[in-house]
């Protein structure tokens, strides 16, 4: 909506009475001039936002009856930590440019990148991307719990699927579908897995017809088992893997940081290959809490490759 709607909208709400129209309208202005990159003023206009509603008015839509499915999430741990291939960062950073710029390609008839498939094993910082995008959008973060629409809600899965793409065109966010095509696959009777298949494909109709501000991320780890098609109904895919070298040697020093001793990071590396970010993460943090427990000051070389080999041998038993 231009500018200049909004502003006339806002003003037909207030005169109606209509709090909640008018906490959407603003939400919309919010986003719209995040976009454009004026993020003070687009978090001064949700703060103002939060801060009377609460007193004021019925706060708007948030997720009402769909508590249980959508949950607002923060974004978390250091997003600055996010070590991705060359690759992949640029194929973010293209997402979040044209998220600033959409009004810029508005005009010449194009839309910004906003439904995005992320594909890809455990670990390898789909969750995190998600949560990358909500904080450089400045947009809020909500997760969609899709497997509880059919665990909970078998028979109304079509009018709560209309909720939430109802929230997501009123309530610009970024939102998550994570692991969105376990509902294809679950085990079950024939007739639960006909559900499911059901489900899935609402799911990718509504996410066709969705013409919101919000962004759209659906992350999966087995692009194998679905439908081609659905390639067609996203913006962009982006496909994650297990870091090479370069991406464990950031890894590594990030997560150790201040730990890190002087040593060359190559039997690091080779320790590491083949383990994904949480992994290598997890081992880094392991061996950080073997230093404090001995009153070391730097995790030793040896440590480090030892805790990595550790998680490696792990995986493979479990193969
Ligand atoms: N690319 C990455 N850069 C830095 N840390 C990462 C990365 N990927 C994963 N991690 C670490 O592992 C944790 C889990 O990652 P995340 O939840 O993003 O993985 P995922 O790809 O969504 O996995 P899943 O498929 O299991 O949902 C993160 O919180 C972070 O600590
Ligand atoms: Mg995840």
């Amino acid at each position: 909506m231009a500018k200049a709607e909004q502003i006339k909208a806002l003003i037909a709400s207030h005169l109606e009475r209509d709090d909640e129209h008018f906490v959407t309208v603003a939400l919309q202005l919010a986003a719209n001039e995040a976009r454009r990159g004026h993020s003070v003023l687009a978090q001064d206009i949700r703060k103002l936002i939060d801060s009377r509603s609460k007193r004021n008015m019925k706060v708007v839509s948030g997720s009402g009856d769909l508590d249980d499915l959508v949950s607002s999430e923060s974004t978390g741990e250091h997003l600055s930590s996010l070590v991705l291939s060359s690759d992949l960062t640029s194929k973010i950073d293209r997402i979040v440019q044209e998220f600033h710029q959409a009004e810029k390609l508005a005009k010449h008839g194009l839309d910004n990148r906003r439904k995005i498939l992320l594909s890809g094993p455990p670990g390898t910082g789909k969750t995190m991307t998600a949560a990358v995008l909500a904080e450089r959008t400045k947009l809020p973060f909500f997760a969609v719990q899709i497997d509880r629409l059919v665990t909970k809600y078998l028979g109304e899965t079509s009018a709560k699927l209309r909720q939430i793409f109802s929230m997501i065109r009123e309530r610009p966010g970024v939102y998550l579908f994570d692991e969105f095509d376990a509902i294809g696959t679950q085990r079950g009777s024939d007739n639960d897995v006909g559900e499911m298949r059901r489900v899935l494909n609402a799911l990718l109709q509504f996410i066709e017809g969705d013409e919101s501000s919000s962004l759209i991320v659906a992350a999966t780890n087995s692009l194998s088992s679905l439908d081609i098609a659905l390639f067609r109904r996203f913006d962009d895919v982006l496909h994650y893997g297990k870091p090479e070298a370069p991406q464990i040697e950031a890894l590594v020093s990030n997560r150790l940081n201040v730990f890190l001793g002087d040593y060359s990071l190559n039997p690091v590396v080779r320790a590491a290959k083949g383990l994904s970010h949480a992994e290598i993460t997890q081992a880094c943090d392991d061996a950080i809490k073997d230093a404090v427990l001995s009153d070391q000051d730097k995790v030793k070389q040896k440590t480090i490759v030892a805790m990595l080999a550790d998680r490696k041998a792990a995986y493979s038993r479990a193969l």
